[in-house]
């Protein structure tokens, strides 16, 4: 044999060694239940939240209980819920307009399966809230507790969204279903001609795994990452969209403990980013992939004009390094293009958007003596850490320990470093919007050029961002989002000013028990949350209205109490 012909042999060799090679090494699933339940990605229709109108201010109550839910179609699935549907109820609020919402933790005592004890503590992840309203990890609410959160809406519209952060269990509680969406509209936004109501769709994505019994499925590898196989909008696996030749406004969040995600459309289209975490962003940013880690909120706008009806469009997830691809773990969700009559009202991005975001016009040239915060994130003795800190280490202090204490209304540089290879870290900083400077001294993404509250710290990177702290005074969470990180035990916390008998996050504003009205509100049972199953071809969410417009979340059964 000629040389040439060896290597084509070991050529054809190592291409016929690839396949099984790649079907060993790459497990088709995560999930135990049979493959049958597992829907085809697109047949089943994309869903919304219902929604919660808190625009006129005043209190919602809202219980936290499991209950079933038919996420594969057919098979009954134990959820932790907002009001027992996940994700919750979207709410929306209102710039100006403070919310108070009292939460009732209605869960079993200990989880059904993995046998925790179901405490949980709530988090509007976006909003400058007391640090007693901020869902403080050690400020728990214990089963059969109430406590009343105030939300002050004093900053500029946003997407937010509420989920669990209780100590050491955000992560399974969270996976259990405690996450939902929180909008806060405002007069800049209403005057924006981009588009709204009907054409203004949340987009919460989450991976999950399911048992053999239609449970769902836990494990995070020794406290590394979870990552399902099944992909859900909304609550639905892979769901079609059927839309009109017209732009939508999509609001996209991770809502995934631990999978990154790097979002194009399958035929590369542009998609054009017109808000992230902190909002409106000071000019419209078009990008063909979009990387989203956990948390992280960009608000797309997706133009479908161009296309004939019955034109099918996937939006792909590509993957970043250090998540766990599965086969379906590719796909995310369809738009199916219609030829339906629409309101041609509101389809526009126009060229500025919000272009005196104080934050986005930060400069640290113009700050004398600016101050550089550094933060080092790592794992030792496989417990995950901030400045070698962890956050038992902040319980031991008596939660006093912090990592910076900025006097009120600060401007200063933090630098975030990743030194490690292998893992990529979405750092959020409570409290503040901040604007990212740079990753490894160059330019952030186009997309990131709107105001963050989470930076995607990628393997080997320092972050640099600028950032004010502004509303509030007292001590504030910062952590990695990957949430198994977060509970053991990445997040330390800072402190704005000084400490006051009204800015603790332990003593000021505690839990009691329910009926005698923890925060000083009587909790007026929920209705019950069940719906028929009625699948929607066409959304109507989010509502510019009542909450009555909304879409019902279909299919959310009969309550099942599993107590041990
Ligand atoms: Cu979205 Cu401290 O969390
Ligand atoms: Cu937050
Ligand atoms: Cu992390």
């Amino acid at each position: 044999m000629s040389r040439r012909d060896v290597l084509k042999v070991s050529a054809l060799g190592a291409a016929a060694l690839a396949l099984p090679f790649e079907r060993v090494a790459r497990a088709k699933t995560a999930s135990k239940i049979a493959e049958s339940k597992i829907p085809r990605p697109y047949t089943l229709p994309f869903k919304v939240p219902p929604v919660i109108d808190g625009r006129g201010g005043g209190t919602i109550t809202i219980a936290q209980k499991m209950q079933n839910a038919v996420i594969l179609p057919g098979v009954q699935t134990p959820i932790f819920g907002y009001n027992g549907i996940t994700p919750g109820p979207t709410i929306l609020a209102r710039r100006g307009t403070p919310l108070n919402i009292a939460v009732s933790n209605e869960l079993p005592a200990k989880h059904p399966n993995w046998g925790y004890e179901a405490w949980t503590s709530v988090h509007l992840h976006g909003s400058a809230s007391k640090p007693q309203f901020d869902g403080y990890a050690s400020d728990i609410t214990r089963v059969g507790q109430t406590k009343t959160y105030q939300f002050p809406n004093n900053q500029e519209s946003r997407t937010l969204w509420y989920h669990d952060h209780g100590v050491h269990h955000t992560a399974e509680n969270a996976y259990m279903g405690l996450a939902a969406m929180y909008l806060m509209s405002d007069e800049l936004e209403d005057r924006l001609p981009i588009p709204k109501g009907s054409h203004d769709l949340p987009m919460v994505i989450a991976d999950k795994m399911f048992a053999a019994n239609g449970s769902l499925m836990y494990d995070d590898e020794g406290h590394s990452g979870l990552y399902g196989d099944v992909m859900l909008v909304n609550g639905q696996p892979w769901p079609n969209l059927k839309v009109a030749k017209r732009k939508y406004r999509f609001r996209i969040l991770n809502a995934s403990l631990s999978r990154g995600l790097r979002l194009q459309l399958s035929n590369s289209a542009p998609m054009t980013v017109i808000a992230t975490d902190g909002g409106l962003m000071p000019k419209p940013q078009t990008t063909v992939q979009l990387r989203v880690g956990m948390a992280e909120r960009y608000e797309v706008v997706i133009d479908f004009a161009q296309y004939a009806p019955g034109t099918k469009i996937q939006l792909r997830n590509l993957g970043v390094p250090n998540s766990r691809d599965f086969d379906n773990t590719d796909k995310v969700m369809q738009f199916e293009v219609t030829a339906d009559a629409f309101d041609a009202a509101n389809n526009d991005v126009p060229a500025e958007l919000n272009p005196q975001n104080e934050i986005m016009l930060l400069d640290e040239t113009k700050v004398p003596g600016i101050k550089t915060v550094k933060l080092d994130l790592h794992r030792s003795n496989s417990t995950w850490k901030v400045n070698n800190t962890t956050w038992d280490d902040i319980v031991k202090s008596n939660y006093q320990t912090v990592v910076a204490n900025p006097q009120p209304d600060e401007v200063q540089i933090w630098e975030i470093t990743n030194k490690s290879g292998g893992w990529f870290h979405p750092t959020h900083i409570h409290l503040v919007d901040f604007k990212i400077l740079s990753r490894n001294g160059k330019a952030p993404f186009n997309y990131e050029l709107g105001p963050k509250d989470v930076a995607y710290v990628g393997e080997n990177e320092t972050v640099r961002l600028i950032t004010k702290f502004a509303h509030q005074t007292g001590r504030y969470m910062i952590h990695c989002h990957n949430l198994p990180h977060e509970d053991h035990d990445m997040m330390t916390q800072f402190r704005v000013g000084t400490d006051t008998v009204d800015n603790d996050p332990m003593t000021s504003a505690p839990a009691g028990p329910i009926g005698a009205g923890g925060g000083g509100v009587t909790v007026i049972p929920v209705v019950n949350t069940s719906t028929p199953a009625t699948p929607t071809a066409t959304p109507t969410a989010v509502p510019t209205t009542a909450a009555t417009t909304a879409t019902p979340r279909p299919a959310t059964t009969t309550t099942t109490r599993r107590r041990r």
